[in-house]
């Protein structure tokens, strides 16, 4: 019996050895991360809809990308030219959309640029109903005093994907910012070094540690971005795409340009009226309180960004940042609608639900005496402030389901669960208060100066990215 499990065993790994997923033990991902196909930082972004992916890898050579997509089932293979650009770090960054692509089918693909051929990745797409997990602030780090901390935070990470997997069928990653903690290109590397990374669709918003360097610029290869802007920060601007019945808003929260954010909101809620679900994506909590110095910031963020969710009837915001878990009351005008609770189900809710998950390789230990709680907006905390969480959504028709879990167990230990039977998207019943241009417009003020700040600093660390793009480009 022995034999055939050792048998079976090598089989299984034979099959599982190229890229290391959620198999992966320690060793074997020390041997795999020195490899080439570890640090090409293929990653697979959502595309505009179902139909489209977004391909982004590294490589050392300039030249025409391309990827090769074959469709599993009836083995037509197409060839996908996509374009190069030369990255801070000396490198190139190769960016491919892959378009037409049929409901239901598996596909796979190689990255091709120059002398690079990557191993075989598979994708499938599917039809209304998914499942996502929802992490934030994996907080891939480099440390000059521990030359493994990247290779070995990118294993935690493979090991919250490893967890998330055993819970649901999941298809797409949904990361609300601080992927990276010092924006650097071998953190990015870092987090998609994993199979799951180029397999699932991945989809990731800018933190404010994103933004420290310019690497994200690069990284990113995302659908529908804002391309015209009055102001935002440089590295990223807003994005969306859909999938299944849901509209996802990914906003750059450091960006506090009010103006440019609900011109690309409205154009997004426009070019989906028809979508039920609208949910927004971003780095920056609005109500945690937790952390009673970062209150005033938390403050700050509610004057810009409540204002959009109540105009275009958002149902759930995604957010990280505190790296403490809170779910909030049901909130419009800012004002609570109706009270949230552990495990709690709201049927045909009049306002948003905003969230805030913890981080991967960031947990925080805090001295719980030092803590804030905010009453005045009625969130729900949890004892998990230390412990590495991770949510899986579950997509349904008429419901969003969301089941919260700690690593160490397997139980959700919070459910939240929202229902709509409206097939339209937002709020119908609900009139938008007045909107406030002359704060939007102030916002878009604050960012000009913002932005020439950031300059200042990127300049003093030797990166100069240009006057006029640190200003108005991404
Ligand atoms: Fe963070
Ligand atoms: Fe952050």
């Amino acid at each position: 019996m022995k034999k055939i499990a050792a048998v079976l065993l090598s089989i299984c790994f034979a099959i599982t050895a190229f890229v290391p997923s959620y198999a992966a033990v320690s060793e074997e991902w020390n041997e795999y991360w020195n490899t080439y196909e570890a640090q090409s930082g293929i990653v697979c972004f959502p595309g505009a809809d179902e139909t489209q992916r977004n391909i982004s890898w590294y490589s050392e050579a300039e030249g025409t990308p391309l990827v090769e997509v074959t469709n599993t089932a009836t083995g037509d293979v197409e060839k996908v030219e996509g374009y190069c650009i030369k990255t801070y770090d000396g490198d190139f960054a190769n960016k491919v959309t892959l378009t037409g692509l049929q409901p239901d089918t598996t596909y796979s693909y190689k990255c091709i640029s120059r002398d690079y051929e990557s191993q075989s990745y598979t994708f499938s797409t599917e039809a209304e109903v998914f499942s996502a997990m929802y992490v934030t602030d994996i907080h891939i780090s480099h440390d000059d005093g521990n030359p493994d901390s990247i290779r070995d935070q990118s294993y935690n990470f493979t090991q919250v994907l490893k967890k998330a997997e055993s819970k649901s069928n999941i298809s797409l990653i949904l990361s609300a910012g601080d992927q990276a903690s010092e924006g650097r290109e071998d953190e990015y590397k870092g987090l998609t070094a994993s199979r799951e990374s180029r397999e699932l669709s991945f989809a990731t918003a800018v933190g404010n540690h994103d933004r420290k360097g310019v690497a994200y610029k690069y990284f990113k290869n995302v659908p529908n971005e804002q391309k015209v802007n009055i102001n935002s920060s440089y590295i990223s601007g807003d994005y969306w795409f859909v999938k299944g019945d849901v509209l996802f808003m990914v906003m750059d929260s450091n960006s506090g340009s009010g103006l440019d954010h609900h011109i690309f909101m409205k154009n997004a809620v426009k070019a989906n009226k028809d979508i039920r679900w609208r949910v927004v994506m971003m780095h920056h909590d609005l109500y945690s309180g937790r952390i009673p110095h970062r209150e005033s910031e938390t403050k700050l963020m509610r004057i810009i960004w409540a204002p959009l969710f109540d105009e275009f009837g958002i149902d759930l915001v995604l957010t990280g940042h505190s790296h403490y878990y809170s779910v909030s009351d049901v909130m419009y005008n800012n004002r609570i609608v109706s009270e949230t609770s552990k495990d709690c189900v709201i049927n045909n809710a009049e306002g948003t639900v905003c969230m805030v998950s913890g981080s991967i390789n960031r947990p925080r230990n805090d001295d719980e005496s030092t803590l804030g709680l905010n009453d005045t907006a009625g969130y729900i905390y949890d004892e998990q402030g230390d412990k590495i969480l991770y949510n899986i959504i579950d997509f349904g028709k008429e419901t969003i389901k969301v089941s919260s879990y700690s690593t160490d167990s397997d139980d959700p230990f919070n459910t939240l669960t929202l229902c709509k039977t409206d097939k339209n998207g937002g709020h119908p019943s609900k009139i938008a208060p007045p909107q406030n241009i002359f704060i939007y417009t102030i916002g878009t003020i604050y960012q000009f100066f913002n932005n020439i700040s950031v300059y200042s600093r990127l300049k003093d660390d030797g990166i100069d990215i240009g006057f006029f793009q640190a200003l108005f480009s991404r």
